[in-house]
């Protein structure tokens, strides 16, 4: 057995709160692994396609590991799942994204000449620009911002019998960011715009026609996009001082060049795009509340329990299943060699489900980060690790202000009715989401 948690479970489940720091810190022990078990298999891609976001867990409980080798789009993978295997993917500087994505999801999310395709100096110099402008402080402003849009949208529901919320959060969250950003493109633009951005992270697991059909929707975004740098850039319209836009459009990088005009471009999408995509953790979010309307009262009126409540949210419901990287140096790991070229899928959503860090982990038990913070390895379905070493998400602060936000103003100002529509979560599809879109009917702010 090569688990690295205690697969013998001999303490079964402890509680996290009951484990010393050291086993909190790797989850579980740090003995050496005997060998790594390997699937027997051409390739498994198919596999991991109809198996979706439990495609590394049913292996791993198959082989009793939590790290094993199998075949992805035609190399050799090593998959893994826990806090250990966070903290080992996670060592700064140890894996690059670069030829770590298929093609048809790098095109749709981060693109080329973006942060991600960046390592080393490069990479933290741009990470920076990110983390400052996503810091706590502008997170804040952004959730206000989607709050009050919230509240706006809500106001015109009474007129509508039945109110499809991931359409309604894609809106309210579009509009607050690119106010936010003071992207300089007209208004009645945004609703289209907005749509493309929707587009572009719902078919990010696809391949062939849906995918391409979205890339092309992508490719108007940014040209629409490119047109405000150009102008900006030409001094044909100015540029709000010290607005998130004009920060990049006018960010050198470290040999003190502006960046190429469609990095730009990129970059933008990178904060656009994930905060509109904001609105699958929303949708989740009301799921929770109707599946447990008993906390409603609680997520609004305690903010503590609100961020609880998020947290759990992010840890139970599946958005990104797996981060690919591939090794930049060769390295030993408990025992192990592993070269250099070396491709690893870390299982996010697996290491959100396991057992050994998460107690009766398919339950929805926000009271779990009531009392205590998550570390940086076990909480990870936004990545591990510190996010100005290493690739962890630049936006994971404005994604939980903004979902405790506008999950305390819908507990608390949303009144409405379930619809019978099927809300059903398919685990197989890629971004999951329930399957109406989370409908709800006779949907009124209440003040
Ligand atoms: C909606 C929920 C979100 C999820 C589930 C999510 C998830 C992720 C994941 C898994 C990564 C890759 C980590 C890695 O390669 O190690 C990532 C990277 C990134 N995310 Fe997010 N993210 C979300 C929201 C956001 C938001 C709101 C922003 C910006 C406003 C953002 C900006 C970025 C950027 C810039 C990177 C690249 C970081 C780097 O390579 O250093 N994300 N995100």
């Amino acid at each position: 057995m090569n688990s690295f948690y205690d697969t013998s479970r001999d303490e079964p489940d402890r509680p996290i709160a009951q484990m010393d720091d050291e086993s909190l810190r790797t989850g579980g022990s740090a003995k050496a692994l005997d060998t790594i078990p390997k699937e027997e298999t051409i390739d498994a891609t198919r596999a991991f396609f109809q198996e979706g976001y439990r495609f590394v867990s049913n292996r791993c409980e198959r082989f009793g590991s939590d790290i094993f080798e199998t075949r992805l789009l035609g190399g050799p993978a090593i998959c893994m799942r826990g806090a250990q295997a966070a903290e080992m993917f996670y060592e700064p500087e140890r894996m690059t994204r670069k030829g770590a994505l298929p093609m048809s999801t790098l095109k749709l999310l981060q693109d080329k000449g973006s942060v991600a395709t960046l390592d080393g100096p490069a990479h933290h110099h741009r990470k920076a620009m990110f983390l400052d402008l996503l810091s706590p402080a502008h997170a804040e402003a952004i959730a206000r911002r989607a709050a009050e849009e919230l509240e706006t949208r809500a106001a015109a529901w009474p007129r509508l019998h039945r109110v499809r919320l991931i359409d309604e959060f894609h809106t309210i969250l579009g509009q607050a960011i690119f106010e936010w950003a003071k992207v300089p493109v007209p208004r009645d633009e945004l609703p289209r715009l907005i749509d493309e951005l929707a587009a572009m992270i719902a078919n990010s697991g696809t391949v062939g026609p849906k995918n391409w059909w979205a890339r092309a929707r992508r490719r108007r975004a940014e040209r629409k996009i490119r047109r405000a740098v150009d102008r900006v850039r030409a001094g044909f319209i100015e540029a709000e001082q010290e607005s998130p836009f004009s920060q990049i459009v006018w960010h050198r990088d470290l040999n003190g060049h502006l960046l190429p005009p469609e990095t730009c471009v990129v970059e933008l999408l990178n904060i656009l795009r994930p905060t509109v995509a904001i609105a699958r953790f929303m949708v989740f979010a009301v799921h929770a509340l109707s599946q447990r309307p008993d906390m409603r009262d609680r997520v609004a009126k305690d903010a503590d329990f609100a961020h609880a409540f998020v947290q759990e949210v992010r840890r139970v419901y599946p958005f990104f299943p797996v981060v690919g990287g591939v090794a930049r140096q060769a390295f030993e790991w408990r025992g192990h060699h592993f070269e250099k070229g070396r491709f690893f899928l870390l299982d996010l959503y697996g290491t959100d489900h396991h057992s050994a860090l998460w107690p009766d982990p398919e339950d929805f038990q926000p009271e779990r980060f009531v009392t205590r913070e998550p570390s940086p390895f076990d909480l990870i379905p936004q990545g591990a690790g510190d996010p100005a070493q290493d690739h962890r998400c630049a936006g994971e602060w404005v994604t939980i202000a903004v979902m405790t936000k506008l999950i305390g103003v819908f507990a608390e100002k949303i009144d409405y009715r379930p619809s019978s529509q099927d809300d059903s979560i398919d685990l197989q599809e890629m971004p999951a989401g329930p399957q109406s879109g989370m409908t709800i009917k006779d949907a009124r702010l209440c003040h």
